[in-house]
């Protein structure tokens, strides 16, 4: 329930920080970036043989995927020296199995496996999500939310405190929030850093971004060299969090390295995205690049 101090809250801390948080990060100069083969075929992922022909996709709306298949685990192991190599195989494979649901399901604006990017608005544009709650002062899916509060109570135990700086953004928000980037920046940085209404993830209600809570770096230009930001990319995907906008990956995500911008897939998905080794969910679930609109 919102307190009148809750509702404050929110609103002090998400409306100047609906300007996406990349607030007072400085503009990245951008190592050059490897191209990435035609993922829209699966480059690197398993043969179509070794997926189930059947795959079951979760019904739309949650974003769920199904089991790990168990024949590859049913396979003896050589010896104790290969058995973490080997459960990497497995987990690997499984992971790739899954890959055809998420798929299915990354078109739906309410699913928890959306993939929101250039080429990928959301479907309405407008969309908002009809189960949002207050977490750490900023609004997320009540999924994401749960989980957001496990992490921070995780990350705190860690000696790594973290806040939400910003978290749901509506079409309207993020058209000002876009707007302010453009006027700031200019077009092509901002475009680099800042997501058009509609093509945001904060717009999902699955993202959100952290600082750290207290401590010298309080800005997001600074959050990279942090105890948090190495953190969360070790530790985010137990709580079902990627990292979304890995360095080096703006040929393929269309953003530079955000280490601060959290999507919550669920831990499923997660732990699949880390077995896979993809760098960003388009490479992960095979979508082609979308370096623009
Ligand atoms: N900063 C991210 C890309 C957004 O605006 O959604
Ligand atoms: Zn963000």
């Amino acid at each position: 329930m919102f307190t009148a101090v809750r509702v404050l809250r929110v609103v002090a801390l998400t409306v100047p920080l609906m300007l996406c948080a990349a607030a007072a990060a400085p503009v990245p100069v951008l190592a050059p970036v490897r191209p990435l083969p035609d993922m829209s075929v699966g480059a690197g992922h398993l043969p179509a043989a070794l997926v189930p022909l059947a795959a079951p996709v979760a019904a739309a709306g949650g974003g769920r995927l199904p089991a790990a298949p168990v024949g590859a685990a049913a396979f003896p192991l050589p010896g104790p020296h290969s058995a973490g190599l080997d459960a990497r195989r497995v987990a690997r494979s499984a992971a790739l199995a899954r890959v055809p649901a998420w798929r299915a399901q990354a078109g739906d604006a309410a699913s928890l496996l959306v993939v929101v990017n250039k080429q990928r608005p959301l479907d309405p544009v407008t969309y908002a999500p009809a189960d949002l709650r207050p977490a750490d002062g900023v609004l997320l899916r009540t999924e994401a939310a749960d989980a957001f509060e496990r992490l921070s109570a995780a990350a705190e135990a860690a000696g790594a405190p973290v806040e939400a700086r910003s978290g749901f953004r509506s079409y309207a928000d993020q058209v000002r929030t876009h707007r302010r980037w453009v006027r700031t920046l200019g077009s092509a940085s901002a475009e680099a850093q800042s997501a058009r209404p509609g093509f945001s993830e904060h717009q999902t209600g699955l993202a959100v971004d952290v600082l750290p809570r207290g401590g010298a770096c309080q800005d997001f230009g600074c959050f990279g060299a942090t105890p948090q930001a190495a953190w969360l990319a070790k530790n985010a995907g137990r709580f079902g969090f990627v990292v979304r906008y890995q360095a080096g990956q703006q040929a393929v995500t269309g953003y530079t390295d955000e280490p601060w911008h959290l999507r919550y897939v669920g831990v499923r998905a997660a732990a699949d995205v880390a077995a896979s080794g993809a760098r960003s969910l388009e490479e992960h679930i095979g979508l082609p690049a979308a370096p623009t609109y």
